[in-house]
Order: structure tokens, then C-alpha cells, then sequence
């Protein structure tokens, strides 16, 4: 099933093309006045431009075309030439009964089994996750869901940061503190203990304490570095206290990403390429792609039409540690060779930027990307009420645990004074706190574009009515309430629908606009426009709610056509907000 706006838009692109003119034109939308029409077509004005004639005129041609279309109720023309357009019910109702019989509900097949393999996420061993990489996960995890949705077949990869500095930093922290000698005597052959030296709340407590004493002694610093290199060199002690470093943050891990409901198909990192790394290098080195510099190898990138400055991308330090440039080109090579994509999608804060300019250009150059596109998706900041980056009250760097915390006690508040779920057991009340609190969450984050850094206000987003994620579950729960009082006993989505009023019609063109939103934030990779959709949708079904006595309409087909349309709406509300990876409680 083609997206109705799509549709549209190749027939009047034929009724352009049909005078003499380009099909591009025919470019049709949901009206801007839905007081006026329910679609618009502009490209007359530019064809007008184009083909140096009056608009109108233009305009005129088209319309006259389209007129001869049954499809169309109303063809209109508008101001210096703006195409109005209405569909006759008949139509409308005929494309409902397709989407609701199809259980893919009329989504886009724009994946047609492309590849895509996306890298978000991205936390530090050893380092607590922060709220820094939650709009990574929250707006990643999206868009796997929508590509997936959408036909792509997909596969996540966290790309854990386990193989920097930071390694050797936290090596040499626990020979400072001499906790585990063994790992660091030379003539030891193993076995290495198989429990871990070192808790999750060790490293949490030894990593900013290992970085401090870096900042402050230079001597600290200079050992931090080796360690890394003999960590990259294989030194086995190291590569063994590595593996507990890696071990006891995933735990920690695993538990934060499960809570916010977000899943990864890999969780491979920096340090599972080391072994096609050397290799690498030395491929690079023979071709001449990589150059010596200052006693570094690096990939010069600068380009001649470069208006920034554009460093050369350090594949070696002096000291023969790879860098982070390194890691992300051998990812490359690995995705390559065992997934082959057409997309690799990097969605990173927009401050990473740069580096990942720097990895694409490598990537081109050193001819390694197969036929995948690279493409960071970046994202803004996350600010606290008063425009700074989130913080806790007390200034710290706010954790993604406390965050979870946080949101899902605001949601039991509010809950409490909505007077809802009073009569519920502990444990339901519970789990909607729970799912009311990560959609406080998510949309709040989804609902703005992902490049613009935006305020995340808890007292706003948590509220039961506005543009928020509680406001959407609460929505899609009242429509599973009517639905349980109809009771009726053969009900299908399926809307069979019989039009007889604007809200009707206005919700059934939201509902078809649904592969069209999915499309959009396909191509934007915005998770905002199905946001925004949904938003508009629990709008639409609350006017056509107000509207009509649904449940005590004595017209049998009027009845079961407005109920087919609570049922679709359900359907359709369910899966944007799973795209979102927002849950619906049963009730609430
Ligand atoms: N670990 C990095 C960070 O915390 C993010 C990794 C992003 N992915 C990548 N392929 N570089 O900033």
C-alpha cells in the first residue's frame, strides 16, 4: 500500500508531467487550512517560475486533469494557484478497509531488505552511564524500530567505549591500590582468578579517582598511557583484569538498558576489533593511506574545498596506542565483512561531530565501506530548567538510574492526584508508575528534533494532558476502555466505515497520514514527526470522542463503523508509540 500523500502526489505529478511540465511538481500534502481542504498541491507556482507562465493558469490546467479523477471530491484553486484538494468519502473509506486488514497497517516498505546496521548507545566500562547517553539510546532505539517497521532488516550494536585511556587509567588505579597483585607480576602464567578483583561500585568509586590523580600528576598520567598500550599490546594481566572491568559493567548495564526497555542485537565495542586492528594498519601503511606524522601514523583527510579546518585523522600514537579514529575504521571493516549494510547510522551527540567526518573520509579513501553509506544521525543537549546540561540537584552528573528513579516517582505522584489506580494492587500501580515514567522520559526527549538541544522540564512532561507521553498512554487506554464497554462481539478494526460528520473524516485522514509519518521520519531520521502524528491522532479521536454517543448509537452501522474506528485508532496508536518504545498499560 502506497502512503495516501505519496499516492496523491503521483497522480497530480502525472496530471503535471501531462502538460508538458515536470512530475516533481505534483508534490501533494496534508492542507495547511484542513478548514479549507484536506490535501494541497503548491508545485503550480513553482512550474510557474520554471516555465515562465502565470501560475493560475497553471494551476488551471492541472486542476481541470484532476477533476476528471473520480477519486476526487473537491478540486479547488486557491490564492495565486495553490491546488485544493478533498477525497470523496467512498475513497476514504476504501483505503481504511486496506490498512485495517493489514497488519503491517499500511507502513512503508522503503527497507525493501536493505541492510542497515546502527551504532548507538555507545557507554563507557567502568563508567556509570549518564544521562549523556540517554537521548543516544532513547532516540537510537526509535529508529531501529522504525526501520525495522518499515522493511529494513536491521542490526543494533551498543559499541561499547571498553579500549581507550580510560583502561589504562583504571589498570593503574588498582596497582596504586594494590588490590590484585597477580595481574601484575611478570613471571605469573596463569590462570588468572576467575572473580573479579573489583566490584561495579569499585570502579565507580576508582574511575574518577584515577582520572583526578591523572589531571594532577603528570607521572600518574604517563603510567596510565603505557598501561594502555601494554592493555592494546596484550599483556596478559591486563588483558585479564580487562575482562572483569568488561564483565562487571555489563551487569550494571544490562540492568539500565532493560529498565528503559531498550534492546541491542550486539554489544560488541572498541576492543572486539583489535584483532583485525594490526592488520589494518599495515594494509593502510602498505597502500600509502597512512602516513607517517611526527612520529604518529595518520590518514590525512583535509580536502581542497574544505572551509574549516579538517585534521588529519591519528590511526597510532607515538606510543603505539590506537586511538578512538582507529577503533571506529575497524568497526567499519568488521560491520562490512559480516553484515555487508547499505546504511551504517551513528547516532552520537553532534560534539562527535567532527571525528566522525574525519572516520567517514578515512573510511572513503582507505575504499573499506563496501557499498554502505555512513551517516552520523547527531543529537543536541539535554538541558535542566535552568538551560545548563541536566545536573542532580546537588551539580553532579546526573545518573540514567537515579533518572529512572526520578521520573517514576513523579509519575506516581501524579498518578495519586489524578485519584488513579487508588483501588489497583501495589504491584499494578507499580508497573504503570513505572511505564508512565519512562514515556515522561522518552517523550519528552523524541518529541523535540534530535539536533536542537532542548530543556527537560519534569513538572511539564509529566503531566496527563499537553504534547507528553502520559497524555498518549492515557489516550490509548480510554480507547481500550470503550472498547472493553462495547463488548461487541464480532468487532474488528476493520472501520467499515460510514462517514457522516467532519470529525469523522478529519480522523480517518489522520489515520491514513500514518505512512506518511513513518516515511518523513524515515527520511529525516526524526523520531519527532511520529510525535507529532500521534499527538495529532489523540487530538483527532478526542474531538470525534466529544462528537458522538458512541456507545448508545441505535444506528447498528454507525455504530459498529464509529467503533471500528476507536479499534483502528487503538491499532494505530499502539504501534507509533511502540516505535517510540513507549508501553501502554492495560488500564489506568
Ligand atoms: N563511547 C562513546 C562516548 O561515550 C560513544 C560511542 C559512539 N559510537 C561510535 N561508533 N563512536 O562518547
Amino acid at each position: 500500500m502506497t502512503a495516501l500523500a505519496a499516492e496523491l502526489s503521483a497522480i497530480a505529478g502525472a496530471a503535471f508531467a501531462a502538460e508538458g511540465l515536470s512530475a516533481s511538481f505534483g508534490q501533494v500534502q496534508r492542507s495547511d487550512r484542513p478548514d479549507l481542504a484536506q490535501f494541497q498541491c503548491n508545485g503550480a507556482l513553482a512550474a510557474a517560475k520554471v516555465a515562465k507562465a502565470n501560475p493560475r493558469a497553471i494551476a488551471e490546467k492541472v486542476a481541470a486533469r484532476l477533476k476528471a479523477d473520480s477519486l476526487f471530491a473537491k478540486v479547488e484553486i486557491a490564492g495565486p494557484g495553490f491546488i485544493n484538494l478533498d477525497l470523496t468519502d467512498d475513497a476514504l473509506a476504501l483505503r481504511l478497509g486496506t490498512m485495517a486488514k493489514d497488519k503491517r497497517l499500511g507502513a512503508p516498505e522503503s527497507g525493501d531488505g536493505k541492510v542497515l546496521v546502527i551504532d548507538f548507545g555507545g557507554p563507557n566500562v567502568a563508567k556509570t552511564m549518564h544521562v549523556g547517553h540517554l537521548r543516544s539510546s532513547v532516540i537510537g532505539d526509535s529508529l531501529q524500530r522504525l526501520f525495522r517497521a518499515n522493511g529494513w532488516h536491521v542490526t543494533s550494536d551498543i559499541h561499547l567505549g571498553d579500549w581507550g585511556l580510560q583502561m589504562g587509567q583504571l589498570i593503574s588505579e588498582v596497582a596504586h591500590r594494590g588490590i590484585a597483585p597477580i595481574y601484575f607480576d611478570a613471571d605469573f602464567t596463569g590462570p588468572y582468578p576467575v572473580t573479579s578483583p573489583v566490584t561495579m561500585d569499585d570502579l565507580e568509586v576508582m574511575f574518577p579517582a584515577a582520572s583526578a590523580a591523572c589531571k594532577a600528576d603528570p607521572a600518574r598520567l604517563a603510567e596510565a598511557r603505557q598501561a594502555t598500550a601494554d592493555l592494546q599490546a596484550a599483556r596478559p594481566g591486563y588483558r585479564a583484569l580487562w575482562q572483569h572491568f568488561f564483565n562487571v559493567s555489563k551487569v550494571g548495564l544490562d540492568r539500565e538498558f532493560a529498565s528503559l526497555g531498550v534492546h541491542f542485537d550486539l554489544w560488541k565495542g572498541e576492543a572486539s576489533v583489535d584483532p583485525i586492528t594490526g592488520p589494518m594498519v599495515e594494509d593502510l601503511k602498505a597502500r600509502r593511506i597512512a602516513v607517517e606524522s611526527d612520529g604518529a601514523l595518520v590518514i590525512p583527510v583535509e580536502r581542497n574545498s574544505d572551509k574549516k579546518e579538517m585534521p588529519p585523522l591519528i590511526l597510532v600514537k607515538s606510543d603505539g596506542a590506537v586511538l578512538y579514529g582507529t577503533t571506529d575504521l575497524a568497526t567499519v571493516i568488521d560491520r562490512v565483512a559480516s553484515q555487508d549494510p547499505d546504511l551504517i547510522l551513528y547516532v552520537v551527540d553532534q560534539r562527535q561531530h567532527l571525528h566522525f567526518e574525519q572516520v567517514f573520509r578515512a573510511a572513503e579513501k582507505a575504499g573499506i565501506a563496501g557499498k554502505a553509506t555512513l551517516e552520523h544521525a547527531g543529537f543536541g543537549t539535554m538541558n535542566g530548567t535552568d538551560g545548563k546540561p541536566f545536573k542532580t540537584r546537588a551539580g553532579g552528573v546526573m545518573k540514567l538510574f537515579d533518572l529512572i528513579a526520578m521520573v517514576t516517582a513523579e509519575a506516581e505522584k501524579r498518578l495519586a492526584e489524578q485519584g488513579i489506580g487508588a483501588d489497583y494492587s501495589a504491584e499494578e500501580r507499580a508497573a504503570i508508575a513505572r511505564m508512565v515514567g519512562i514515556a515522561t522520559l522518552k517523550f519528552a526527549d523524541l518529541s523535540n528534533y534530535r539536533l536542537t538541544d532542548y530543556i527537560f522540564d519534569l513538572e511539564r512532561f509529566s503531566r496527563f494532558e499537553g504534547k507528553t507521553g502520559p497524555y498518549l498512554q492515557y489516550a490509548a487506554v480510554r480507547i481500550k476502555s470503550i472498547l472493553r464497554k462495547a463488548d461487541e462481539k464480532d468487532f474488528a478494526p476493520a472501520a467499515r466505515a460510514v462517514l457522516t460528520s467532519p470529525e469523522e473524516r478529519a480522523l480517518i485522514l489522520q489515520l491514513l497520514g500514518l505512512a506518511d509519518a513513518m516515511s518523513g521520519a524515515e527520511a529525516r531520521r526524526a523520531p519527532n514527526i511520529l510525535c507529532e502524528y500521534a499527538f495529532e491522532l489523540a487530538q483527532a479521536f478526542s474531538r470525534f470522542y466529544a462528537a458522538f454517543h458512541i456507545l448508545s448509537e441505535s444506528d447498528d452501522a454507525v455504530r459498529a463503523s464509529r467503533l471500528g474506528l476507536c479499534g483502528l485508532t487503538l491499532a494505530v496508536l499502539t504501534k507509533v508509540l511502540d516505535l517510540l518504545g513507549i508501553e501502554i498499560p492495560e488500564r489506568m
